[in-house]
């Protein structure tokens, strides 16, 4: 399939306007959100969402989230428990999508068979626009091979897409860099099934009960959400991940880059002085957005540097931390480690 390329930084009309009309015609196109880029598809026509499972090789009990530009959209789609108000009225659009009890209006496949569906608002003008034009729903899992880390911009789209789907629309670098916040609404109790930019205690304010599904930050464990079981954002090349003390951790990676591996960092911007290995910034250590923005991306870059092993650097903290120690457990196959004095 030839994909059609469209750059909507520089013609924004022209690259929303195809990108719904081959939505319409039921292809795939990736969009640009605010997250990361998003395999989209018509959320109502199940022939057309199955196409994203082939894309992405999906496995089929993965579910999709559906993305709406309105809030009245949301009636037609799920069973209002009344639950979640709060949340949808100051953090809609954003990085946070919510699981509801599904309507009989979504095809199966979007609940992978499930009784619950899972819907987001996205703020990204471009994808906001292209859902409002579409007039119906858009099914879009991050735009990855399944397994890989999420793209979050229009180059790592190429990687995975290119002569996939139908069409890609490049917005530029996301603003986030991970995915949203899942929380599921449609228990007995609100819980979070993937931890996002909204950290446990940003979504408490607005939801006093909701808790952390607390296999999320546990190797061994078996999360509830389907996507959170895999092997996940991870590039081909071996990733240990240190966190703790930052002079112990300078001392090891000077220790491990003398093996035979071809060894790539990822380190804070004040740590690249200090090696000379091929190495990309996180940019400040106290600033977990500004690692959140680049992380996905450097894992690719690393690829492409054809490096055998990835050694990273963290801080762990509460808040976007959270998100990002998950990314890091998946992504290194738990290989994360607390380096003391
Ligand atoms: O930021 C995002 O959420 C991006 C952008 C494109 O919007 N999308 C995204 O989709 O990350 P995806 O499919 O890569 O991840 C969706 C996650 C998966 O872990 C999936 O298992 C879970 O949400 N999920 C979707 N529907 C669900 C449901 N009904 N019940 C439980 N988990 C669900
Ligand atoms: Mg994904």
């Amino acid at each position: 399939m030839k994909t059609e390329y469209y750059n909507a930084v520089d013609n924004k009309e022209r690259a929303i306007e195809r990108a719904v009309e081959l939505l319409k015609f039921g292809e795939v196109v990736a969009i640009p959100t605010e997250t990361v880029y998003g395999l989209a598809a018509n959320g109502l026509d199940e022939s057309a969402c199955l196409k994203i499972f082939t894309a992405k090789r999906r496995p089929a009990d993965n579910p999709l989230i559906l993305h709406i530009s309105h809030l009245e959209e949301l009636t037609h789609l799920i069973q209002d428990n009344g639950r979640g108000s709060e949340l949808i009225k100051y953090l809609w659009p954003g990085p946070l999508t919510l699981i509801y009890k599904k309507s009989d209006r979504i095809p199966n496949c979007v609940c992978a068979g499930g009784d619950t569906v899972a819907i987001r608002m996205p703020s990204h003008p471009v994808a906001r626009e292209i859902i409002k034009q579409c007039k119906f729903p858009l099914a879009a899992p991050s735009a990855n091979i399944s397994g890989k880390p999420s793209p979050t911009n229009g180059k790592d789209v190429l990687e995975d897409m290119d002569g996939v789907i139908a069409g890609v629309i490049d917005g530029g670098d996301c603003n986030i860099g991970v995915e949203s916040t899942v929380v599921d609404l449609s228990g007995n109790r609100p819980k979070i099934l993937r931890p996002g930019y909204y950290s446990l205690e940003d979504l408490k304010e607005y939801l006093p009960d909701v808790e952390m599904d607390n296999a999320l930050l546990e190797p061994g464990e078996i999360p509830k959400s389907p996507g959170q079981k895999y092997r996940h954002y991870a590039p081909k090349a071996r990733v240990e991940v240190y966190f703790g003390n930052k002079d112990k951790i300078h001392q090891m990676i000077h220790e491990r880059i003398k093996s035979d591996e071809k060894t790539g960092l990822l380190l804070f911007e004040d740590s690249m002085p200090l090696f000379n290995e091929e190495r990309l910034s996180l940019g400040d250590r106290n600033n977990p957005v500004e690692m959140g923005k680049v992380l996905f991306s450097h894992l690719r870059e690393m690829d492409r540097k054809k490096m055998d092993l990835i050694l990273i650097e963290f801080e762990k903290t509460e808040g976007f931390g959270i998100a990002l120690y998950n990314r890091l457990l998946k992504a290194s196959g738990g290989n994360i480690f607390e380096v003391k004095l």
